[in-house]
């Protein structure tokens, strides 16, 4: 926080939690249609009913002066986004912003991963379910395996502070690789998170059917590898243990287990600009007409976002026997 800036650190909740983190969606666009994101004929946005890149600079600054310290760009596929790379350029200026971050699918990084790492980016996620290229077709509907694996040498080559794989593990579809990734992650020296499916949109598949617990992954991953539990505390739905010997963390990202949302510390932005306080409920607040409506001053904005705070749940709602989605946004809308 800067000095002589009106705000305190004042976003935090009623049950105390402060919010020091925001997930910014600047696209439900992207180039890939994983099966368990997306059903195979979306429609996607028209484009003003999304945040123009201007927009999004203005919400970030808005929370940065406001306390927040982390920023994560996410998508859709933020690396698909037209002058995505303007958007981190001028956030990585923002004096006051700790960690700028980004989740992309990898397709992109041959061309940008090193621009996105001299615009200020800390650290990168990138998605990966399958080292097959078959499968990995399956799973994307339309991705490449090289070009992503091609894309992580370049994410490798331009030095981020961290890079870490993430990968939604679905029974009899890829679980059978669970070994495999990580003794890939292992080979890159690199991270690798195994995220628990999420009852997030209507998709074409049967949720309950292809999930696989995170307390099965882990069991599988020590049968092979021997794994020191790690102290380190995201404010996030992730626990992380250290694979003995090497430099590769594994997390398991357990939104189904509800003991995180006490830490929770995060909000997110859908790029729509709906001011979402938490992944698995519904409550938010419109941010766009109060851009647009304002457009030169941000004074809405900051109230809006002040009073958010009063509606942040306590903990999300996810139940994977439900019939319908808990939540019928598309990750792809809200970013992961
Ligand atoms: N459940 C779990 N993970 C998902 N992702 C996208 N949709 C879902 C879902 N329904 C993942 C992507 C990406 C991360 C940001 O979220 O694979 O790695
Ligand atoms: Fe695209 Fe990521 Fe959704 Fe796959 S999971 S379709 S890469 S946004």
């Amino acid at each position: 926080m800067q000095s002589g800036t009106p705000f305190p650190h004042t976003l935090t909740d009623q049950f105390g939690r402060q919010v020091d983190y925001i997930r910014l969606s600047i696209t439900d666009r992207c180039d890939f249609r994983c099966t368990y994101c997306m059903s195979e004929n979306m429609e996607f946005l028209p484009r003003d009913k999304v945040l123009s890149l201007e927009e999004c600079l203005r919400i970030v600054k808005a929370f940065v002066k406001l306390g927040v310290s982390k920023v994560r760009i996410t998508g859709g596929e933020p690396l698909v986004r037209k002058n995505a790379l303007w958007l981190f350029e001028e956030i990585g200026k923002l004096s006051g912003l700790k960690e700028l971050v980004t989740t992309t699918n990898g397709s992109q990084l041959v061309q940008q991963a090193q621009t996105l790492k001299a615009a200020g980016v800390k650290r990168i996620n990138i998605s990966l379910d399958s080292l097959n290229p078959t499968k990995f077709k399956e799973i994307t509907r339309v991705g490449d395996l090289d070009k992503v694996l091609r894309g992580i040498s370049a994410a490798q080559k331009a030095k981020f502070d961290n890079i870490k794989l993430n990968t939604v593990l679905m029974r009899g579809i890829n679980d059978d690789e669970t070994l495999s990734l990580v003794e890939f992650a292992i080979a890159q020296n690199i991270d690798i998170s195994f995220i628990e499916e999420m009852p997030l949109g209507e998709v074409d598949h049967h949720r309950e059917s292809s999930f696989v617990s995170n307390i099965e992954t882990l069991a599988k991953i020590q049968t092979k590898f021997e794994l020191i539990s790690s102290e380190i505390n995201t404010g996030g739905p992730a626990r992380y243990w250290q694979v003995k010997n090497t430099n590769t963390k594994i997390g398991f990202i357990s939104p189904h287990s509800h003991n995180f949302c006490e830490a929770c510390n995060r909000v997110r932005i859908s790029c729509k600009g709906e001011l979402y306080l938490c992944l698995g409920q519904e409550d938010k607040i419109d941010l766009m007409p109060l851009l647009r409506a304002h457009p030169d001053d941000d004074s809405a904005l900051i109230t809006a976002i002040l009073s958010s705070m009063q509606i942040k749940p306590k903990g999300h709602d996810f139940d994977l026997k439900r019939a319908a989605p808990a939540v019928v946004r598309f990750m792809s809308h809200t970013g992961g």
